[in-house]
């Protein structure tokens, strides 16, 4: 069982001032291109609304989504696809935008997923890295943050659908055992 969000990880002007900055690292890192990004539903949308804006460059945004079995906050390790893209990506510049990597298993498989489309780069940023947990090697080109094995909450992340729409990140608090 859980409770609400507890004790705030990362406030919202942390996050914000990242995020300008990983804007300003991608808008160096592709001058001259137009990157495709996609967003991974549906943890990554608040991220990826306020990433595109901080890049200057002529960018377009997709969106995909990925189910990976069980409502806990454990995720299962069975990924498979559940919304796919509605553009081609072949010679694209692609950079996959995810919330957060846990275990490594959905962004592998998603990598491997858009690898195979034959897109003419393959990027991926993340806003948080649970470093310590991860199970499957995942290379991550842009990183907002490192963050300790909790579970977090805000700013996009949920639990159980709930929480998406706080300004910060947050713990979620666990109920005491009765
Ligand atoms: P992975 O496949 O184990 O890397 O899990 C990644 C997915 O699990 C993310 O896309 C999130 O949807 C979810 N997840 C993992 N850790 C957290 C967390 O602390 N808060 C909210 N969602 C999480
Ligand atoms: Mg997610």
């Amino acid at each position: 069982m859980a409770g609400g969000p507890g004790r705030i990880l990362i406030r919202e002007d942390e996050i914000a001032a990242r995020v300008a900055e990983l804007g300003e690292t991608i808008r160096r890192d592709y001058a001259g291109r137009a990157p495709l990004l996609v967003a991974v539903l549906r943890g990554a949308v608040i991220f990826s609304a306020d990433l595109i804006r901080a890049i200057p460059l002529p960018v377009t945004l997709d969106f995909m989504s990925v189910s990976s079995y069980g409502a806990d906050t454990r995720s299962s390790g069975v990924v498979r696809l559940a919304t796919d893209l509605s553009v081609p990506i072949e010679g694209r510049d692609v950079i996959i935008v995810e919330d957060i990597i846990d275990t490594g298993r959905t962004i592998s498989y998603l990598r491997r997923n858009l690898a195979t489309r034959h897109p003419k780069s393959l990027a991926l940023c993340v806003l948080l890295d649970k470093i310590a947990r991860r199970e499957v090697e995942v290379a991550v080109d842009y990183v907002g943050f490192a963050i300790p094995d909790e579970f977090v909450v805000g700013y996009g992340l949920d639990h159980d659908g709930l929480h998406r729409n706080l300004r910060d990140i947050a713990v979620l608090e666990r109920d005491p055992a009765p």
